[in-house]
This record gives C-alpha cells, sequence and structure tokens, in this order.
C-alpha cells in the first residue's frame, strides 16, 4: 500500500511523550514525525500502522488520515466524503458508525454534519454496488469513520484501532477510580522511569503504595519484561480490506522474537528491575493480582496489603514512588488516617449533628465534604510525615486535579507535570525526598513489616 498519513491521538500533555515513543519504536523524526495539539502526525505505511497498535502505551487509538480540506458548511462535508475511495477500506456488507470532533467549528449542529458524513458514505457505496450500502451500527460497528473539524478544514480519517488503545486486554477487575491503562504508561514517561525514545526502562526500583487494580505497576512491568502492550486484544484493521493475516502475524512474531533478543528480553521473561505495588483495600490487591497474571506479568510485579502510610520501604535500595493517591468523595483515603483519624471524627459528629436537628440534605452533603477533606489532609501529612521518617532518598511522583497538593504534604515539589485525565486538568507532583528533622516526633508510632 502506498503512503499513509497516520494520526495517533493522545490525552493532553501526553504529545512530546508519544513523539519520543513513535521515535523510539520507529525511528522516525522529522517531516514524518510531527507533533501537534492532541497527538501526533506519522507518515509511513499499512505495516506502520499494525505496528504503532501493537506497540504503543501512548496513543489513543491509530488513525489513517483520508482527505482533508477547507469547509464551510454540511454540504462541504457531505462532497468531501463522497470523494473519499472508501470502497478500498471495506465493503458495503459490512457496518459503520461515524464519530465527529470539532474545535472552533461555526458548524451548529454536530448531530446533522454526522447525518451528511453517514449519508456521503452510504451513497457513494450504493452508487458503486449496485444498490448496496453498508449500514450503521453504532454499538459494535465493523468500521469508525471519524472526522475532525477546526474552524476552517475538515479532516476525515479511518479508524485502525476500534476499542481505544488503552482496553489492553487485562484489565477485568477494577476499582471505583481506575486509571486508564495510556495516562498510567504517561506517568511512566513523565517520571522518567521509563525513556520511550530510547526503549529504555530505568534500573531502580519502582513502588506504587496506593496500587487499586494494578495499572501503574502493570504497565511498568510490561515494560520492563519488553511485552508489546496490543498483545491480547483484537483491532478494528483486522476487517478492513487491506488485511493482510500473513502480514499480522509475521509482526506479532517478530515482536514475541524481540522478547528472547532484544535489550529488555535478554533474560527471557525475566526483569531486572523491582516492582512493587500495595493497597489498603485487599480486595483491590486481589483484583491487581488478577490483572497482573492475565498480563503476563504477575512474575514481576510484588503485590501486597497494607496502609501506605504504615508500609516500610519494599526494597533497600530507594527507588521512584509512583502513585494517583485517593481524591475526592468516592475514593477518599482509607487506613489509619481515613477511618480512626480526625477526618472520620468530624464525619461522624456532622452525621450526629444532623441527626438532632434534621439538617438538610445540602448541609449533610457539606458536612460529608468537609470531613473527606479533612481525612485528606489528615492521610497526606501523615503521609509524607512517613516519607520523611523511611523513604530518605526515594522520589515520590504524585498525580492528582489537587493543585493544592504541595500544601498538603507540606512538601515542596520540584517539578510540575500538566497531564490530562479526561477532561480533567491534572498534575504529576515531584518531590525528592529527603530526611526529615531529627527533632520532629509522630503523633502516634508507626507501623512497620
Ligand atoms: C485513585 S485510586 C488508585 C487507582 C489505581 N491507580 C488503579 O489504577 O486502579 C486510590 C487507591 O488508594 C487506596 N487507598 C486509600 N487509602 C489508602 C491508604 N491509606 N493506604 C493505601 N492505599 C490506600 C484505595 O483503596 C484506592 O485503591
Amino acid at each position: 500500500m502506498t503512503r499513509l498519513t497516520l494520526f495517533l491521538p493522545c490525552a493532553g500533555g501526553v504529545e512530546d511523550f508519544l513523539a519520543d515513543e513513535v521515535h523510539g519504536l520507529t525511528g522516525l523524526m522529522g517531516e514524518d514525525l510531527l507533533t501537534v495539539r492532541g497527538g501526533v502526525r506519522v507518515r509511513g505505511d499499512w505495516a506502520l500502522a499494525l505496528r504503532l497498535n501493537l506497540h504503543s502505551r501512548l496513543a489513543q487509538r491509530v488513525l489513517v488520515e483520508l482527505a482533508h480540506a477547507p469547509y464551510a458548511d454540511e454540504h462541504d462535508l457531505y462532497r468531501l466524503a463522497a470523494g473519499v475511495s472508501w470502497e478500498d477500506w471495506f465493503t458495503p456488507h459490512q457496518s459503520f458508525r461515524v464519530d465527529i470532533t470539532a474545535q472552533g467549528s461555526p458548524l451548529r449542529s454536530l448531530n446533522f454534519a454526522t447525518l451528511r458524513v453517514k449519508d456521503a458514505v452510504a451513497d457513494r457505496f450504493r452508487e458503486r454496488a449496485g444498490g448496496v450500502r453498508p449500514s450503521i451500527d453504532t454499538q459494535r460497528p465493523d468500521v469508525r469513520v471519524s472526522a475532525h473539524l477546526s474552524a476552517s478544514h475538515a479532516t476525515l480519517y479511518i479508524d485502525t484501532s476500534g476499542e481505544p488503545l488503552f482496553k489492553r486486554g487485562w484489565r477485568q477487575d477494577k476499582g471505583d477510580a481506575p486509571l486508564k491503562e495510556t495516562l498510567a504508561a504517561a506517568m511512566l514517561a513523565a517520571s522518567g522511569w521509563w525513556q520511550p525514545a530510547e526503549r529504555r526502562v530505568a534500573s531502580v526500583p519502582l513502588y506504587d503504595p496506593c496500587c487499586g487494580s494494578g495499572t501503574i505497576v502493570i504497565e511498568a512491568a510490561q515494560l520492563a519484561l519488553g511485552l508489546p502492550p496490543g498483545g491480547q486484544r483484537h483491532f478494528a484493521f483486522e476487517r478492513l480490506k487491506p488485511f493482510d493475516a500473513q502480514q499480522w502475524n509475521a509482526i506479532k512474531n517478530e515482536a514475541i522474537g524481540a522478547l528472547f533478543t532484544g535489550a529488555e528480553g535478554q533474560n527471557g521473561l525475566k526483569s531486572a528491575v523491582q516492582i512493587f505495588g500495595s493497597d489498603v483495600a485487599h480486595r483491590m490487591v486481589d483484583f491487581a493480582q488478577r490483572n497482573a497474571e492475565r498480563a503476563g506479568v504477575a512474575h514481576a510485579v510484588q503485590l501486597r496489603g497494607g496502609d501506605a502510610l504504615q508500609r516500610m520501604p519494599p526494597t533497600a535500595q530507594p527507588g521512584v514512588l509512583l502513585m494517583n493517591p485517593p481524591y475526592g468523595e468516592r475514593i477518599a483515603a482509607a487506613g489509619v488516617a481515613g477511618q480512626g483519624g480526625r477526618g472520620r471524627e468530624a464525619f461522624q459528629s456532622g452525621t450526629l449533628a444532623r441527626q438532632r436537628t434534621g439538617t438538610t440534605h445540602a448541609a449533610s452533603a457539606s458536612a460529608h465534604a468537609a470531613a473527606e477533606v479533612n481525612a485528606g489532609d489528615e492521610f497526606f501529612t501523615r503521609l509524607a510525615a512517613h516519607w520523611k521518617s523511611h523513604y530518605a532518598g526515594w522520589t515520590a511522583w504524585l498525580l492528582t486535579p489537587d493543585l493544592k497538593l504541595p500544601g498538603r504534604l507540606r512538601l515542596k515539589e520540584s517539578r510540575r507535570v500538566p497531564l490530562w485525565n479526561g477532561p480533567i486538568e491534572c498534575r504529576l507532583f515531584r518531590f525528592d525526598l529527603t530526611a526529615r528533622r531529627a527533632d520532629f516526633k509522630p503523633d502516634q508510632p508507626l507501623g512497620q513489616d
């Protein structure tokens, strides 16, 4: 197949890491690899699209650009879509859906724009295939067409990924606030533990003390072992016309072969790096363990139960703490700070007050929220004290939407990296942990392992 322009969308803040990753995977640079807002644009062939689906941890999808032109209204969109050779990509016996995203578009209704693109694709098939046209299936389409509208230009794509790439296939057990796998990988890149341009991971231990369903540690372990993120799932390209099963098997076999011959795979499927996770909720640790087994990394991660405020460093060698700590009501801090601490008392006294006076729902909600804030403050104050006592020499990276987190920890961050968790603007804060002052006395003895 001829040269293609591919667009790989990613979460906001991840563009440069994704460009590094694509460069590391392909060697592309310059005009063949452009970083743009919201993703990277890559020039390459069909095989490259398959390889990027299999190997990219940071891209949300791999899209093939099929048309790009100025537009003013829905008629222009119809004409643009009607001019694309959709018949080169799929048959009228397959189903499809159209998705449109827009930024600064003058169009009033994106629904109507979507309808016009759908009509153009269907009409083109009907004219060329004796009246047969592909059906629409919004739930499980064979083919996804997407369009992006800027203020002046429309771009049409065919999607080679299908389900978004953060769905790796191994996470079937998850808690209330799981991190997307792509964002966990972005945290690993932003912390420098994973260097995507060099295809290397650092040789220091990694520890997530609030690991939940294990997303960060499992992504890290797959990287350390050289396992491709897409090795356990299917892709939309398998249903597109250019798909050649032999070519795809060769690409997958090449990835498996690299496991045993490449830099990361010199020890077969053993990792030289130590990766640890723990969570106060034993149910979460079970989830993480099962996910790690499905991801093929159970032998490369050590998962345990325990309160982050009490767990001692898992190795003598200082390493990297990487986590998205509990935040907000849905995932309030548990353990010693959440249950026995002042936060809980504040919540209980709020509850009692409500019972006595019959305060309104709004008052009760605000008492609850205040209690959560207190519990959160308690958790972070104690976490910082625990780290200062026991984690000197470690580097901690915390992802949070709470811009006041350094104040709550009473630590000064040495870096802050903006990252978007879907629509939520977050920061990945870095703290360099040093020993605490000798005169500091903890409120109560901290548990040891
Ligand atoms: C935002 S979630 C982390 C999600 C995780 N990254 C994932 O992908 O599933 C926060 C986690 O912190 C845990 N947690 C809350 N308080 C804790 C504590 N005191 N010690 C350890 N873990 C705690 C919760 O059980 C929850 O799993």
